[in-house]
């Protein structure tokens, strides 16, 4: 099952991949975390990507496609994945094609006011990468992530006229790359306003009825 999760900075897909991975058993793959990790080993990718994602820009089409094509050839892919970040241009939606086949494309959308409030209470733990939120969801001990221990920070590209930029970003050069999903019929649209705490949350359950059609 080759499913990519789309959708707005902030708006849930890093949160929702965690939970699906375990229900699926498949890897969840996030550029954005592939990135973090090479900025965080101070590798020769991580140093060009850094220029980019600390302004909000999207890293350039070559430089991201190779390192997803280099990941999804991984042992642990081969039985499907999710797919979180990429594609977020047409032409990575292209080449996307040239070597693997997407089964399902996960849209999450938010009102804008609802991910900039998610955008400002998220922390994410530095050493395993659980993401939490200040009120939604708290660590039970502040700054110590719960499952390693770890310590947990707020992201670097979190600042407001970021937020902003990244959000511009989305709206042209991603917007297109969800209406070539719409028209290919592998787009399915999840409401993710709905609060995590909330007893209607259900927003699993949704990505569960249409991940569960493809296993019929
Ligand atoms: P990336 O890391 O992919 O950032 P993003 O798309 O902006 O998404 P986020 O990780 O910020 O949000 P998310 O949707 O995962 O939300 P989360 O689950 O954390 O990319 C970063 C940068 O890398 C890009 O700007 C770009 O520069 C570069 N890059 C990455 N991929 C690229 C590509 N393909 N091409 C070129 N460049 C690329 O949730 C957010 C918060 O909300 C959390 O605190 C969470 O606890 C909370 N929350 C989530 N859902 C709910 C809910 N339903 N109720 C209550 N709280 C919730
Ligand atoms: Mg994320």
């Amino acid at each position: 099952m080759n499913i990519i999760l789309i959708g707005g900075p902030s708006v849930g897909k890093g949160t929702y991949a965690s939970k699906l991975k375990k229900i699926y058993h498949i890897p969840h793959i996030s550029t954005g975390d592939l990135f973090r990790e090479n900025i965080k080993n101070e590798t020769e990718l991580g140093i060009k990507a850094k220029t980019y994602i600390d302004k909000g820009n999207l890293v350039p089409d070559e430089v991201t496609i190779d390192m997803v094509k280099d990941r999804l050839s991984k042992e642990d892919a081969q039985n499907g994945y999710l797919l979180d970040g990429f594609p977020r241009t047409t032409a990575q939606a292209e080449a996307l094609e040239s070597f693997t086949k997407i089964d399902k494309v996960l849209y999450f959308t938010a009102d804008e006011s609802v991910i900039i409030a998610r955008v400002a209470g998220r922390r994410i733990c530095k050493a395993c990468g659980a993401i939490f939120h200040t009120t939604n969801i708290p660590p039970k001990k502040e700054g110590v992530c719960d499952y390693c221990g770890g310590e947990i920070y707020q992201r670097p590209d979190e600042q407001p006229e970021i937020v902003k930029e990244r959000l511009n970003t989305f709206q042209e050069k991603t917007k297109p790359v969800i209406d070539y999903y719409k028209e290919k019929g592998l787009l399915a649209e999840i409401d993710a306003n709905r609060d995590i705490n909330n007893p209607k949350f259900r927003v699993i359950e949704d990505c569960q009825e249409v991940l569960d059609q493809l296993k019929a």
